[in-house]
């Protein structure tokens, strides 16, 4: 059986961290490309001299050539400008439009069967545009953002009632923006559902907390944003389609009448397997979840329109 390929566009620390995952967890060779001549070929080569410790049969290989990715299984696209103190998601969004439509047109043409993860931001936005870049099936091409913002909200609920994360479940729809839809009814500790836990004070302490988990990271680091948690999610995701888990996570998929949302992509529970988004999951919401929900939607539409993707 040949060893799955996986490529990251981007070496930077979102980009380097998924690669050091990818590679430590032995899921498959690892391809990081970036713009910038000689740091992918450094960082990766300084991961493949890790192997021998980690003991992972492996290859890792940074580059500048699209060529070297030919063939890839996955392409996690994190290229893309951070955001900086003070600067919103949305700010990025014409910068970032140029970047993630050069990147996909370059990375699916040397991997046209390949399943697309994109990470840059604005999310939602930024997944239109690989998707339409691309013209592959909705199917192969989605977004990372609410296995990310679904772990913020589990580590706060963690703190909060001092128990293990293998015991919080928690779930964050909507676009990856400061209206996300984290939903307390269905984020439960043991199988119990929060508001049985907690007082409603609290509940919304947190989740306004998950909304700006971002942005509370970028306050500390100045000069950029998060990535530990961010790339421990993407590995997720990557796992999940390559081992065919069918594993239910919140995804950016493309709706086409889920959720009443349609031509556009936003956070919802999806089930992930070989052939990517093998479903999208509708659990029945509240009026005032709906609505939340639409809000959401909303402020992604006006960006993609913004980009007319
Ligand atoms: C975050 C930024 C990167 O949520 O969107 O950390």
């Amino acid at each position: 059986m040949a060893r799955n390929k996986i490529t990251v566009v981007g070496a930077g620390n979102v980009g380097a961290t998924t690669a050091q995952r990818v590679a430590d967890a032995e899921l498959g060779d690892v391809v990081m490309i970036d713009i910038v001549e000689g740091i992918p070929q450094g960082k990766g080569l300084d991961m493949l001299e890790a192997c021998p410790v980690s003991g992972s049969d492996v290859h890792v290989v940074g580059t500048n050539d699209y060529k070297d990715t030919a063939g890839s299984d996955i392409v996690v696209i994190t290229a893309g400008l951070p955001r900086k103190e003070g600067m919103s998601r949305d700010d990025l969004l014409k910068k970032n439009y140029e970047i993630v439509k050069s990147v996909t047109e370059q990375a699916v043409a040397q991997s046209p069967d390949s399943i697309l993860i994109v990470v840059s931001n604005p999310l939602d936005a930024m997944v239109q545009t690989a998707f339409r870049a691309s013209g592959f099936p909705k199917e192969r091409v989605m977004g990372m953002a609410g296995v990310l913002d679904s772990a913020r909200m589990r580590a706060f609920i963690s703190m909060e009632l001092n128990v293990s994360v293998d015991n919080i479940h928690a779930f964050v729809l909507g676009g990856h923006g400061d209206d996300m839809v984290p939903l307390p009814r269905y984020s439960t500790v043991a199988g119990i559902p929060l508001p049985d836990l907690m007082s409603q004070e609290r509940i919304d302490a947190i989740v306004q907390r998950t909304r700006k988990g971002g942005g509370e990271i970028v306050g500390y680091l100045k000069t950029g944003s998060a990535y530990y948690a961010p790339s421990a999610s993407i590995v997720e995701m990557v796992d999940a389609i390559l081992k065919d888990k069918k594993k239910i996570l919140p995804t950016a998929a493309f709706l086409e009448g889920e959720y009443g949302i349609n031509g556009l992509y936003m956070g919802v529970p999806a089930k992930l397997g070989e052939k990517g988004i093998e479903e999208v999951v509708e659990i029945s919401l509240t009026n005032d979840e709906r609505a939340a929900l639409q809000k959401s939607a909303a402020s992604v539409q006006e960006l993609v329109e913004k980009i007319g993707v």
